[in-house]
């Protein structure tokens, strides 16, 4: 089963202690036999002199690998400003809350985060079935709770303090992002591998990973105004973010993570009612339309971008879906590949990249959804997975429970 596809971590977090853990979950199970099933939790550190909005200490996840690698995640979120009204119809999910709200919430305050996390997946899960090549480098999963963009939270010293925890001299660091987080890499990027030099006194082998940091948000004034707000509040411009110009003054190898279909760019941003976060089976002929001219739109830019960086890869997947990379069922599994079904895994591509093989790092699909058949879910004769439905109920299952929460304020 599927349904975790737009569980974001705050719920896999409430979920740990729960009954219907998602570890009862077939899926999430690795067969029992499988060598290096055993998923191990990861433990949780605080960063010195590095606060969330509400003045704790912010915090980041830890697993003690035993290769040369090593991986620092900055996680997503969004952001906040000061009057959120605009937003409130378009619940958690549009990741726009106002400040005062954001500083009680998991994206505001370290109060609450479990001393363990085992719901951890894809680049950052450490088993064979989760992430058959990196399950055994050192991770650092850094939480995100400034509200920010992470340019409060962190900064050389923080990331210096934050490399101090972990018990490798690595040969390689991977920086890897996923929305915002993959922004703050994009502008920072210089800074850490200074931070990263001074703090090992030596060259270490960099590499960044950016997942989900290409959006058009062109098309909505409002989610413009908020992120020009955030960007002043940063200290940067709107330049700096969600631009191509930005990504091209990266001057360090880079692989570039994207649905060509991100529900946030489509139903948040673009404002299309039909999408329903998976599919777009509720949308008209028009619609479908409008929403081949913005992904096209989008690729164009993004093989653009690859002609210009010949040592970068990318991969884009004809899938209806946010966040890759720490998912293990678009990081590892059949169901997700470019091209379909015959061996263009993300774990796998990725992992070719990183070690500078393969005949081409540039994968997309060239076929519109759903044809990219298995992530769509949609059977040949246009019927839907009977899984499909099941994702949507638990989607609406978490979405009611996360209204309750917040009703509550739990
Ligand atoms: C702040 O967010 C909370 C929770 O989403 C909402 O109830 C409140 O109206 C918002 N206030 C402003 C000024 O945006
Ligand atoms: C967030 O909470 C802290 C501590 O309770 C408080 O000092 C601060 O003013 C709050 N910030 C906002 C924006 O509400």
């Amino acid at each position: 089963m599927f349904f975790i596809y737009f569980a974001s971590l705050i719920y896999l977090f409430a979920a740990q202690g729960e009954e219907e853990s998602f570890e009862d979950d077939d899926f999430l199970m690795p067969p029992p036999d499988d060598e290096g099933s055993f998923a191990h939790p990861l433990h949780r550190t605080y960063l010195e002199d590095s606060y969330c909005m509400d003045g704790t200490k912010a915090a980041a996840y830890v697993f003690e690998g035993s290769t040369d690698d090593l991986i620092m995640y900055f996680y997503s979120g969004g952001i906040c400003i000061e009057d959120s009204t605009k937003f409130l119809k378009y619940g958690d999910y549009i990741y726009i809350d106002n400040c005062t709200h954001r500083n009680t919430t998991f994206y505001g305050t370290s109060n609450g985060y479990p001393e363990e996390f085992n719901a951890n997946q894809g680049l950052m899960g450490n088993n064979k079935y989760q992430n058959v090549h990196l399950r055994k480098a050192h991770k650092m999963f850094l939480m995100y709770c400034d509200g920010n963009m992470w340019y409060q939270q962190m900064n050389s010293q923080v990331f210096k303090g934050a490399l101090s925890q972990m018990k490798l001299i690595p040969k390689r660091i991977i920086l890897a992002g996923s929305g915002v987080g993959g922004w703050y890499l994009v502008n920072k990027y210089n800074e850490l591998r200074a931070a990263i030099k001074e703090f090992y006194q030596e060259e270490v082998e960099l590499r960044i990973l950016l997942d989900s940091v290409i959006f058009d948000i062109s098309r909505n004034q409002d989610i413009v105004d908020a992120y020009t707000e955030a960007t002043k509040r940063a200290g940067i411009t709107m330049n700096d973010i969600f631009s191509f110009d930005a990504l091209l003054k990266v001057d360090i190898p880079t692989f570039i993570v994207h649905s060509q279909y991100d529900w946030w760019q489509l139903e948040i941003s673009d404002g299309f009612e039909c999408i329903g976060k998976i599919h777009l089976d509720k949308c008209t002929p028009k619609e479908k339309k409008q929403i081949e001219k913005i992904r096209l739109s989008i690729l164009q830019q993004l093989k653009d971008l690859m002609k210009a960086k010949p040592d970068w890869g990318l991969w884009a997947i004809s899938c209806v879906f946010n966040e890759l990379v720490i998912w293990t069922e678009s990081w590892n599994h059949p169901k997700f590949q470019i091209p379909m079904q015959k061996g263009g895994l993300l774990s796998d591509k990725f992992q070719d990249w990183l070690e500078n093989r393969g005949e081409t790092n540039v994968h997309y699909d060239i076929v519109p959804w759903p044809d990219n058949k298995p992530c769509s879910n949609i059977f040949h004769n246009g019927k839907t997975d009977p899984q499909l439905d099941e994702m949507i109920r638990n989607y609406e299952i978490k979405e009611s429970r996360s209204k309750r929460e917040e009703k509550y304020d739990l």
